[in-house]
């Protein structure tokens, strides 16, 4: 193998230019040329390839966002389209294929190995932390973090006016975004799962934790299927039990920004280990398990799911 291709897929993350970074620096360490793919499967159908240098990864580390840019390509789910992509790659000699995004990412770079032969290696990134395979994806820390500042300024103000603010968070579906900061900050409540909530449960939750003595609350929302769940939840709150609140949907503010220390490192680390997995003939997602980097079969990635960490939503009601 002597040159290799390198793309980000789906929703940007924080950390996956280290991501990218690693892959070419370890690649260049390695006798092999990067060549970079803009936009993701898009990209790659519109055959926007370049090379990539040492040179070319430098000063991005510290970058959010993609410098590869992405798209979520829906064309790419169509067989003729992979095949065409299978063609593009064989024709600029790209010998195997670094994918860096989340389920969808690992889905079609599946169909791409398992019709066309491509060697493959996925990385996850992207912030919702529902990847199978990895205890984190990358850009996972730094959305929580982002999250987490941003619920430090709303309990400021909550508490000053005795309020009740739900803050949805981003993670489609996966709660681990609303878990992880509803442990760190402090919430009385984390709504997690379908599009349905029990709001008199809320309800009568709320009132006792007043009757305790607190002056505010924040309640965590995940956005589940819909953005602005939140203000579904608020409205029935008011409706049914005439509990006034404040809604507060951080959005895209969390998928931005600088990258923690952990998701570079974490980027870093698992671009060097896809080369090396390229290099032992693809067809993996590389991630971290308990601090080690860990390889699953790359279908496994999007067709398998992580357990819900239940036991965070325990200690978030035990500590209200
Ligand atoms: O990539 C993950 C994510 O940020 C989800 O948490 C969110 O639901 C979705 O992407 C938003 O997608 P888009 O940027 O395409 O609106």
């Amino acid at each position: 193998m002597r040159r290799i291709g390198v793309l980000t897929s789906g929703g940007d993350a924080p950390g996956m230019n280290a991501a990218i970074r690693a892959v070419v620096r370890h690649a260049a360490g390695r006798g092999l040329a990067a060549m970079g793919i803009r936009r993701g499967y898009a990209g790659l159908l519109d055959g926007e390839i370049e090379p990539l240098g040492r040179a070319d990864v430098a000063n991005v580390i510290q970058r959010g966002g993609t410098i590869l840019g992405t798209s979520r390509c829906r064309e790419f789910f169509e067989p003729a389209a992979r095949a065409r992509a299978a063609e593009i790659l064989r024709q600029v000699g790209i010998e195997g294929l670094v994918v860096i995004g989340g389920e969808g990412t690992m889905h079609g770079a599946t169909l791409l190995a398992v019709e066309h032969g491509v060697r493959v290696v996925g990385v996850p990134g992207t912030i919702d932390n529902d990847v199978y395979g990895t205890d984190y994806t990358i850009g996972f820390d730094t959305a929580v973090n982002t999250a987490l500042e941003a619920i430090d300024r709303i309990r400021d103000t909550a508490h000053s006016q005795a309020r009740l603010f739900l803050v949805e968070v981003m993670g489609r579906t996966c709660p681990d975004i609303a878990l992880a900061v509803g442990v760190a900050g402090g919430a009385e409540e984390v709504l997690i799962g379908g599009a349905s909530e029990d709001v008199d449960a809320l309800a009568a939750e709320l009132r006792r934790s007043w009757e305790r003595g607190k002056r505010s609350s924040i309640v965590v929302v995940t956005e589940g299927t819909e953005q602005g769940r939140a203000f579904r939840v608020a409205r029935a709150l008011w409706e049914a039990r005439g509990l006034e609140s404040r809604v507060c949907v951080l959005g895209h503010i969390q998928r931005g920004g600088t990258p923690t220390a952990r998701d570079r490192i974490l980027g870093s680390r698992l671009g060097a280990a896809a080369v090396d997995a390229l290099l032992e003939g693809g067809g993996v997602m590389v991630g971290e398990t308990e601090g080690t980097v860990a390889r699953v079969p790359i279908a496994d990635a999007w067709e398998r799911r992580r357990p819900v960490p239940t036991h965070l939503l325990t200690l978030v009601r035990d500590l209200a």
